[in-house]
């Protein structure tokens, strides 16, 4: 997949799957959730709903990580500790991008936090998540 750039919604493809059913299923929600965003930013969306999206992404990758790290501990995964390291500078960038953002919502600032989630979530699934499901996969008898 190429990049997508910061003015164009993330397409949803194959690209993205990873082959393990609730996983692929949750980071289709967040590609969704994002392009909502990124379209409440570029329209006329105030503050208060750009605020609400916001706070449920947050939501979201929370739930999220803490599901795919049960799936990992669950599939004994070898590089449980590194993954999980990248979800938490994951969130710890997404909370301060966000923070600044609600504070001073300046074109910068949105490049920033947009940035932040496409490049960091796209490339985490397409790399890191990836790489996770074939080692847990391939691991499984069945
Ligand atoms: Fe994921
Ligand atoms: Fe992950």
């Amino acid at each position: 997949m190429t990049a997508a750039a910061v003015e164009d919604s993330i397409i949803w493809s194959d690209d993205f799957m990873i082959g393990i059913k609730e996983l692929d299923y949750e980071h289709r929600g967040l590609i969704t959730e994002i392009n909502e965003l990124h379209a409440n930013l570029r329209g006329q969306a105030d503050q208060e709903r750009i605020g609400d999206t916001l706070g449920r992404i947050l939501a979201r990758l929370h739930a999220h990580f803490a599901l795919e790290e049960h799936v990992m501990a669950e599939g004994k995964y070898a590089h449980f500790a590194e993954h999980k390291a990248e979800h938490d500078l994951l969130i710890d960038e997404y909370t301060e991008h966000m923070f600044k953002f609600r504070s001073n919502p300046t074109p910068a600032a949105r490049q920033a936090l947009e940035a932040v989630l496409r490049q960091w979530i796209v490339n985490h699934i397409l790399s890191s998540d990836k790489k996770m499901s074939l080692m847990i996969n391939s691991d499984d008898p069945a």
